[in-house]
């Protein structure tokens, strides 16, 4: 019984970060695969960057009411499909990156 559950939780912990990295592919281009880049030479490192952090950066984005460097219009479109479990994988899987 032990080892089913361990294996379900495992599975289940290999789900998520796979759902943040595929949240994630569309962001490569701009800002790393390590989230080491600063996109188009404007925004913050984001790698390691608290989960709590992205998901508010993120949703205001979404809302259009971030705009940091003059980019705000531009990152909001990148996240206008994302839903609120897409934008909390991908700001966990953010948060691992060093
Ligand atoms: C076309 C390039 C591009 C893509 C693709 C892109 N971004 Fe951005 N990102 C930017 C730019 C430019 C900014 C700065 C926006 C501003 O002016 O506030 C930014 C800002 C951010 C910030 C805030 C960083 C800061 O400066 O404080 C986060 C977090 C972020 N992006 C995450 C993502 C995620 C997650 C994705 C993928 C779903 C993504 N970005 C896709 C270019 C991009």
């Amino acid at each position: 019984m032990k080892k089913i559950i361990l294996t379900m939780l495992i599975a289940g912990s290999t789900l998520l970060v796979a759902d943040g990295a595929a949240a994630y592919a569309k962001c490569v281009g701009c800002h790393g695969v390590n989230g080491e880049k600063v996109a188009l030479g404007k925004s913050a490192i984001i790698a390691g960057q608290d989960a709590a952090t992205t998901v508010e950066q993120l949703n205001a984005y979404k809302a259009g009411t971030l705009n940091q460097h003059g980019m705000g219009a531009l990152m909001k479109g990148q996240v206008a499909s994302m839903d609120d479990t897409a934008i909390k994988a991908v700001a966990d899987y953010i948060a691992e990156m060093k």
